[in-house]
């Protein structure tokens, strides 16, 4: 069976054909995958523009679904389903995605199946590499998001913590932004901290304490916060612009000692997790897991713990639909699919 997916809910208008394999251990395959990014209209701007990327995906979404039907040699009669995301994310540019199914499923007699972005990252880790070793700990770090879940049967998704206040994603955008280095953050400021020293600029760590003193059984010593962090590189551009501008090897110390904090937090965080529940694997989803130090540092710790680990390929670590089609038909095959009073939903819980 091939399914067509779609995916708006940020600043990528995505469409892509996933084919069933019939293979249990790797059970879909990519027919086509394409992205047609936003980036450069909302790089003028620092940061996404809601309306503009609800605008720009109404004008991108017909071309790029024709596109993805004909890379993959299909005809809307060739499919068996269509998977959307339903949320979370951005409300207008969800509605373009979950409007186009729903229109496109009813004229082609298809059923629609509504997916939770999230699970779509997290299933972008079996299209990736096959199913996982289970149980599994996912930790699914974006520009919107930064979670740990726990896996313990196929689909089935269970949130052990989250962020508290930005998410990884979103503080490096902030921290390139306040640098004077653009957007997105993420590429750039990877990119750069391989020439800067990572020990020097003294920022603080992410420790945390109870979540919550009246329910000491919820530790929240999982979570995540990333504000104070970049709060405290700000404090230190400003100090450091008292005494002159910033030079670029000044600018690479910061980024290289930035990243090495969000790294070893988000990596330590997760085999936490993992040693806790008894992992058989860790797998890392989302835009930021495309971060060079964030895969290097996950392979040695896994291979110094001797867990496995996994993330997806550049092109699937940030939005794409194929992922969003691979979770689609995980549900699909489970029986679910979505009425048609469906709507998007921009805090859809998973
Ligand atoms: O998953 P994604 O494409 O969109 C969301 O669902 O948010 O993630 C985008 C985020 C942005 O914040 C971007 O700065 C970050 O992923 N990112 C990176 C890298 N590439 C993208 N962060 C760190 N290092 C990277 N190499
Ligand atoms: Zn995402």
């Amino acid at each position: 069976m091939l399914i067509l997916g779609i995916e708006t809910s940020c600043d990528e208008t995505s469409a892509a054909v996933v084919e069933e394999t019939g293979d249990a251990a790797r059970p879909w395959s990519i027919r086509s995958n394409v992205v047609a990014s936003q980036v450069p209209i909302h790089r003028e701007w620092g940061g996404v523009v809601p309306e503009l990327a609800s605008r720009q995906h109404i004008r991108d979404i017909c071309g790029v679904v024709e596109r993805a039907l004909e890379e993959a040699r299909a005809s809307w009669t060739d499919l068996g389903a269509v998977a959307v995301t339903q949320g979370p994310g951005l409300v207008g540019s969800l509605l373009v995605g979950v409007s186009f199914a729903k229109a496109a499923a009813a004229a082609a007699g298809l059923p629609v199946v509504a997916v939770h972005h999230l699970a779509g990252h997290i299933e972008s880790l079996v299209l990736q590499n096959g199913e996982l070793p289970l149980p599994e700990i996912v930790l699914v770090v974006s520009g919107g998001h930064t979670s740990l879940y726990l896996v313990e049967r196929p689909g089935r998704y269970q949130l052990l913590s989250r962020t508290r206040d930005d998410a990884a994603g979103e503080a490096y955008d902030k921290v390139a932004k306040l640098l004077g280095l653009g957007y997105p953050g993420g590429p750039v400021i990877d990119r750069l901290a391989k020439t800067g020293n990572d020990r020097a600029v003294r920022l603080p760590g992410t420790r945390l304490t109870h979540a919550d003193r009246n329910a000491p059984e919820l530790k929240g010593d999982l979570d995540f916060s990333f504000s104070g962090l970049k709060t405290a590189v700000l404090r230190h551009v400003n100090a450091a612009k008292g005494e002159g501008a910033l030079g670029e090897a000044a600018v690479a110390d910061i980024c290289a000692s930035f990243q090495r904090v969000v790294v070893t937090t988000l990596v330590d965080r997760a085999f936490e997790a993992a040693r806790r529940w008894r992992a058989r694997s860790i797998g890392v989803a989302g835009g930021v897991s495309a971060n060079s130090r964030l895969r290097a540092d996950l392979r040695m710790h896994g291979e110094l713990r001797e867990i496995p680990t996994f993330v997806p390929s550049l092109s699937l670590s940030t939005d794409n639909a194929a992922m969003i089609a691979a979770a689609g038909l995980r549900k699909f095959r489970a029986g679910v699919t979505t009425p048609p009073d469906m709507n998007a939903d921009a805090a859809l819980a998973l």
